[in-house]
């Protein structure tokens, strides 16, 4: 057969064979539910999703106790603004998000609109899809009640200046929302620092496994966000359901695995991978350009390429069954 050559690491990654090892006792060897308070096997469970919430925590410079673990970042951005709308005042009715947002944000902002009739600014980027923080600071006033702006861009790998526009919000009395689920593969992702209240984090953009993300939830900010879903009131009542043990564990390995010398060497590895393979496809192709920002502020791993005269859904088109690549995010199915 012939080889496969996987490109789209965007849209999903392989799962790094710690993570598996991680996780495999747990889907046998240790079945027990971590909700079950009354017996080892319970005990046992509950002590691994503590120990991941910490390798999560500490990936993202906060407290365990400030991670809630979801199905992924869907769910994460849902629970943030869907939640923080269900709590706010009738004098905070605004929400401001960058027009390139994931479509789990974009799609939840309008349907917050049509439900809770809120208002939706979203922010014009420029051409190498950063936010204009001039029209973000003319559109911040007291009536805002979150700004969600993604840390990385999963098209066109352009970075956000979180910290920043994080800063400006806060001056308004804002939310801050932050969907980073490509940030940990592109940079150190220190939410203590960037000073948002709500992160969003998804295990399979980190080689971790499909199904499990988690939402960083500042601690002083619980309050704000009503759960949306209930039930059993697990992780103190912020999202109910039993906590998928083997998922998490491996979510957990995952991000350990992104932190210190050996993930920045990784993301230099990549950086070279990637500057290697547009620089030879711009000389083999006449005309090839690169779309959105220059190799230092792009996601290390993101080669986002238009070619004349072709349209991109028929290039990948040709080249199945062989290279794995996207004409945009996956999430969007069926559009271009
Ligand atoms: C920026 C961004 N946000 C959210 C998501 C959705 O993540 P999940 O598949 O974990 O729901 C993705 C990936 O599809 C993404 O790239």
């Amino acid at each position: 057969m012939q080889q496969r050559i996987y490109l789209d690491y965007q849209a999903s990654t392989p799962v790094d064979p710690r993570v598996l090892e991680a996780m495999t006792p747990y889907f046998q060897l240790r079945p027990g539910n971590p909700h079950s308070s009354e017996h080892s096997f319970g005990w046992e469970a509950a002590e691994a999703v503590e120990f991941a919430a910490s390798q999560v925590a500490g990936g993202l410079g906060v407290d365990p106790d400030e991670i809630v673990f979801t199905s992924g970042a869907t769910e994460a951005n849902n629970l943030a603004i869907v939640g923080a709308v269900c709590r706010a005042s009738d004098k905070r009715r605004r929400i401001i998000v960058s027009a390139i947002e994931h479509k789990s944000v974009l799609a939840t902002v309008d349907a917050v609109a049509r439900r809770y009739g809120c208002e939706i600014d979203a922010l014009p980027v420029d051409s190498e899809g950063r936010v204009v923080l001039d029209e973000l600071e003319a559109r911040l006033s007291d009536d805002v009640l979150l700004v969600s702006v993604m840390a990385v861009n999963n098209e066109i790998g352009s970075v956000q200046p979180i910290d920043t526009i994080a800063a400006l919000a806060h001056e308004v009395g804002a939310l801050v929302h932050t969907d980073g689920a490509q940030a940990l593969t592109c940079s150190a992702f220190d939410c203590a620092v960037l000073d948002v209240d709500f992160a969003s984090l998804s295990g399979h953009k980190v080689y971790g496994p499909k199904g499990v993300g988690a939402l960083y939830v500042k601690r002083s900010q619980r309050g704000r966000l009503e759960p949306q879903l209930y039930g059993g009131g697990q992780q103190g009542g912020l999202r109910s359901g039993t906590l998928p043990v083997p998922l998490i564990v491996g979510f957990g390995r995952a991000i350990e695995l992104l932190q210190g010398e050996n993930a920045d060497t990784e993301r230099k590895r990549v950086r070279e991978l990637r500057n290697a393979f547009v620089a030879r496809l711009r000389e083999l192709v006449p005309g090839a350009q690169v779309n959105g920002p220059d190799e230092i502020r792009r996601h290390p791993g993101n080669a986002n390429i238009r070619f004349r005269e072709v349209e991109g859904d028929v290039l990948v088109g040709n080249m199945q069954p062989t290279i794995g690549a996207s004409t945009g995010s996956a999430c969007n199915a069926g559009e271009h």
